[in-house]
């Protein structure tokens, strides 16, 4: 069996690497190099919970992040890599009533859930955090959330792939070319490909491939040089997420969140977002050096919901639009619980 993969960021590197571990022959067909665009941008965190999800999604979002510990154990045996997972919790800060009390009603949600999620109150958040901004009201505990460097990750899989798979880089797709309704063959500025199926999972380009509704939307981020083990939690809050890379000097921060189609660059206004966003939540963070600045687009959604399995065309399966979630999406869409791909719908879990 033969399978194309349009697209190399994270989710065409994880289902490339289920499929590899399967038997199956991979090409992956990638406009620019593998493992970098929004899968290289991202924070990296696994945050069902504190990115305040609910119904069905939230449950397809659980499911994911309970793969998560089994998904990279898997790839760090394989690759001998390591990805930096880090079951560090995510607390969820407020900064008014309105977002305490939204906040509140969260924690109970996730209680009746089942979920771990705890409230605190200030007094509480200070004799952890000595620098915490004057305006953070309390804040909720989600001990289940929690991250994986990104980055460490895409080089894990872009390592093991390029070993394992056919990868052309630096390959536009022209067109995917169907006969009677069915996948029939990828035209690329490199040439023609056939396979059994083929894969669509290229991020916020998806929509320049084929006609389906997923757009760019901008993310500014940077980076600041913190002390190792400074900080042992991700603080997240509607002015800024923070996320400290496990023994490392290094504090992600994000991000703005604008639709303004491929526009790049970092602006003065994102950056002054996030560094305001940060010294709000913890004060000391001011005399911090600025590791780095960087910005990419998510693959987004008019519904925010990801667009995964059945495309209308036969063999032609659709792993993108992942939003805000994508790394924390990339177990369950790389998921293929069947060998015999081509009768079933690649995804087991199409929520449309
Ligand atoms: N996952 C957080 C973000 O997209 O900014």
């Amino acid at each position: 069996m033969e399978v194309i993969i349009i697209g190399g960021g994270l989710i065409g590197l994880s289902i490339a690497f289920e499929l590899i571990e399967r038997g199956v022959k991979i090409t992956i067909i990638e406009k620019d190099k593998i493992g970098k665009g929004a899968s290289w941008a991202a924070g990296g965190m696994l945050a069902p919970q504190s990115e305040g999800l609910d119904g069905e999604f939230l449950n397809f979002c659980l499911e994911s992040r309970n793969l998560y510990g089994d998904f990279i154990k898997r790839i760090e045996e394989k690759t001998l890599k390591e990805t930096g997972y880090w079951k560090c919790g995510i607390l969820k800060l407020a900064f008014s009533k309105e977002e305490a009390q939204k906040i509140k009603q969260d924690v109970e949600r996730f209680k009746r859930l089942g979920l771990p999620a705890l409230w605190l109150d200030r007094k509480a958040l200070e004799k952890e955090y000595k620098n915490l901004g004057d305006e953070v009201i309390g804040g909720a505990l989600y001990k289940e959330d929690s991250q994986v460097d990104n980055r460490k990750l895409c080089n894990a899989l872009a390592n093991y792939v390029k070993q394992n798979a056919k990868v052309l880089e630096n390959t536009k797709v022209l067109k995917i070319d169907d006969k009677n309704g069915k996948f029939n063959k990828l035209i690329t500025d490199k040439g023609e490909f056939k396979a059994d199926l083929c894969v669509l999972s290229a991020g916020a380009w998806s929509g320049e491939i084929l006609d389906i509704p997923v757009f760019p939307l901008k993310g500014e981020m940077l980076a600041l040089d913190i002390q190792k083990d400074e900080i042992d939690k991700v603080l997240y809050s509607s002015k800024s997420y923070l996320i400290p890379r496990r023994d490392f000097h290094r504090l992600v921060v994000g991000a703005t969140q604008e639709n303004v189609g491929f526009k790049g660059g970092n602006t003065a206004y994102g950056t002054l977002k996030l560094l305001k966003g940060s010294i709000n939540t913890l004060k000391n963070l001011a005399y911090k050096n600025i590791q780095e600045l960087w910005f990419g687009y998510r693959p987004s959604t008019p519904d925010e919901l990801p667009l995964l399995g059945n495309s209308g065309i036969e063999n032609l399966v659709l792993a993108t639009g992942h939003h805000r979630n994508g790394i924390l999406l990339a177990p369950i869409t790389a998921e293929v619980p069947h060998p015999n791909l081509t009768k079933v719908i690649y995804s087991p879990h199409t929520l449309r």
